[in-house]
């Protein structure tokens, strides 16, 4: 069998499973989407995002790139970002990275990928900034994973500069903004890091409301 062709066929069986536990899944979900939770992941297929987190549709709004970027010049997470804050008002963003994130090992690497050394150029940024830390550590691997976590601090300072947050903090208290790290070798998600609705924001970045 081709095995797209097994998409198709789970597909049918997954439908069959959904309407026998609950006969009016797919019309109440057809219905409307009240989903509390942006996340922002990497395009990993090994981070799925609601298998991991153990949801279901309609609970997550999704967004997901090569190494969880926030760029401040990506439309397409722009309109994600602002429909999800604005419209759908979600209460929580999490941008989640993986350790063993490929994209994050290419940014640590010289070796040259095409466009997505463009994309990924702002990692190596981060790990600029951070070159003591992390060359201090020994091995290649572990230096890719504290880039990941360092990767992750540093896109929720990116969510934190975007007027989308900054207004939704200003008018609603939401969301809180957390980032946390996926490890694909044990399947458990770390919390790095939590920022709540109305902690400070560095003077440069901080719009008038
Ligand atoms: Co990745």
């Amino acid at each position: 069998m081709d095995s797209y062709k097994r998409l198709l066929l789970a597909n049918k069986a997954w439908v069959h499973e959904k309407l026998t536990l609950s006969p009016g899944f797919f019309s109440d979900l057809a219905k409307e989407q009240k989903p509390e939770f942006l996340w922002i992941g990497c395009s990993d297929s090994r981070v799925p995002a609601e298998e991991i987190t153990g949801t279901q549709p309609g609970e997550i709004f999704t967004h997901r790139n090569i190494a969880n970027l926030v760029n401040h010049t990506d439309f397409n997470l722009l309109s994600v970002l602002s429909f999800a804050v604005e419209h759908l008002k979600v209460k929580h963003v999490i941008v989640c990275g993986h350790y063993g994130c490929g994209g994050v090992k290419a940014a640590l690497s010289s070796h040259r990928y095409g466009v997505l050394d463009e994309w990924l150029r702002q990692i190596k940024d981060v790990y600029q900034a951070n070159r003591d830390e992390i060359s201090s550590l020994v091995s290649l691997d572990t230096q890719a994973d504290r880039l990941v976590e360092l990767n992750v601090h540093q896109q929720l300072r990116n969510l934190l500069k975007t007027n989308i947050i900054q207004k939704a903090w200003h008018q609603d208290a939401r969301p809180i903004l957390h980032g946390w790290a996926y490890s694909m070798s044990d399947g458990l998600l770390k919390s790095l890091c939590k920022i709540e609705p109305g902690s400070p924001i560095e003077e440069i970045y901080r719009f008038d409301f």
